[in-house]
């Protein structure tokens, strides 16, 4: 048989195997030691040089072939011998598999970011304090006279360490910073504090709160106006109307509170003031040589406003149903 049809007819035995036995059987009739094409090869002694040169190389491509032919039809059979099993056992190869869920970040942390994002290019540095104070950082620097109802048991969560308290706003920070840093600076500190009290839908004990700081020589309500009004303009992506009203606060003087107007009604969402002298005295600063006003607002009420969610505790509880909406 010459090697034109040898290779002709392994290629029609092939493609007709059903089982993966019979391709076993084919490969010893043509690849094995000795199959057909080793009785070539054997029979190669008997002919001349240029034939031998000749025919070698031809049956050494056709091998190659056959071999590959062979191997291909086993993958095949191999495959449906597997949808095979697996149609027999159950399992729908036919379903899509499962995807891998990526995480993401908390909402109150996108929030965050943002707020501190929009801060940033208004030039405010974002600075950090520690969420354990004692009672002259969260108190006393910040001109909260012992009797003050503040101080209260009821609001505040005391640690057993004697004098050592769980801050109740991000305020003390002023005063950290204050303590290291020379005016003129502009800061925002973002912060959990905790509050000793019943919670209910819009109170938790723990909340986040944005503390904004800024201190030159003539700094003034107006200025924080300004930057109220361009913060909540980017923050809500519309234009936001803001009022101010007087409000009361011991370490700012005059103290406000400002409201912003959302779905045609007036929001509390900040205190604020001018920075009182006691508490550039306290952060060792001349407050004849400085001034500069505080403010304090509360992110989880942002983020309930721009997120239109009408319950704090959703922010604390892990509820996978709520965060994944995020
Ligand atoms: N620390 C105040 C609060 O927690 C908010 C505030 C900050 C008011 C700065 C004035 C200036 O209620």
């Amino acid at each position: 048989m010459d090697l034109k049809s040898l290779k002709i007819k392994a290629q029609e035995k092939i493609q007709k195997t059903k089982e993966l036995k019979d391709l076993d059987s084919l490969w010893r009739e043509y690849i094995g030691k000795k199959g057909k094409i080793s009785k070539i090869f054997n029979a190669l002694k008997d002919l001349s040089e240029e034939e031998r040169r000749k025919i070698g190389k031809q049956a050494n491509e056709i091998k190659e072939q056959i071999r590959h032919l062979i191997e291909e039809k086993r993958k095949e059979l191999l495959e449906k011998e597997t949808s095979k099993q697996e149609m027999e056992s159950g399992i729908d190869v036919t379903l899509p598999g499962k995807k891998i869920e990526g995480g993401h970040l908390h909402p109150l942390t996108q929030v965050l970011e943002r707020i501190e994002e929009i801060f940033g290019k208004m030039g405010f540095s974002i600075v950090e304090g520690p969420d354990i104070e004692n009672e002259w950082y969260n108190f006393d620097a910040l001109n909260i006279p012992k009797d003050h109802p503040a101080r209260d048991l009821w609001d505040t969560l005391w640690l057993k360490i004697p004098k050592l308290l769980l801050r109740t706003h991000t305020s003390p920070v002023q005063i950290h910073y204050m303590e290291k840093n020379n005016p003129p600076f502009r800061i925002v500190v973002p912060g959990r504090v905790f509050r000793y009290e019943a919670t209910d839908f819009s109170h938790e004990i723990q909340f986040y709160q944005l503390e904004g700081l800024m201190v030159d020589k003539d700094i003034s309500l107006a200025n924080l106006k300004a930057i109220l009004i361009q913060f909540f303009k980017n923050f809500f992506g519309r234009e936001v109307k803001i009022r101010f009203r007087p409000g009361y606060f011991p370490f700012t003087e005059p103290s406000i509170e400002a409201d912003i107007r959302l779905n045609r009604k007036w929001m509390e969402v900040l205190g604020a003031g001018m920075v009182h002298p006691n508490v550039f005295k306290a952060a060792r600063l001349n407050p004849h040589n400085w001034q500069g006003f505080a403010f304090g607002m509360g992110v989880d009420r942002l983020a309930m406003l721009k997120y239109k969610i009408n319950d704090i505790r959703l922010f604390y509880n892990g509820d996978l149903r709520f965060l994944e909406q995020f």
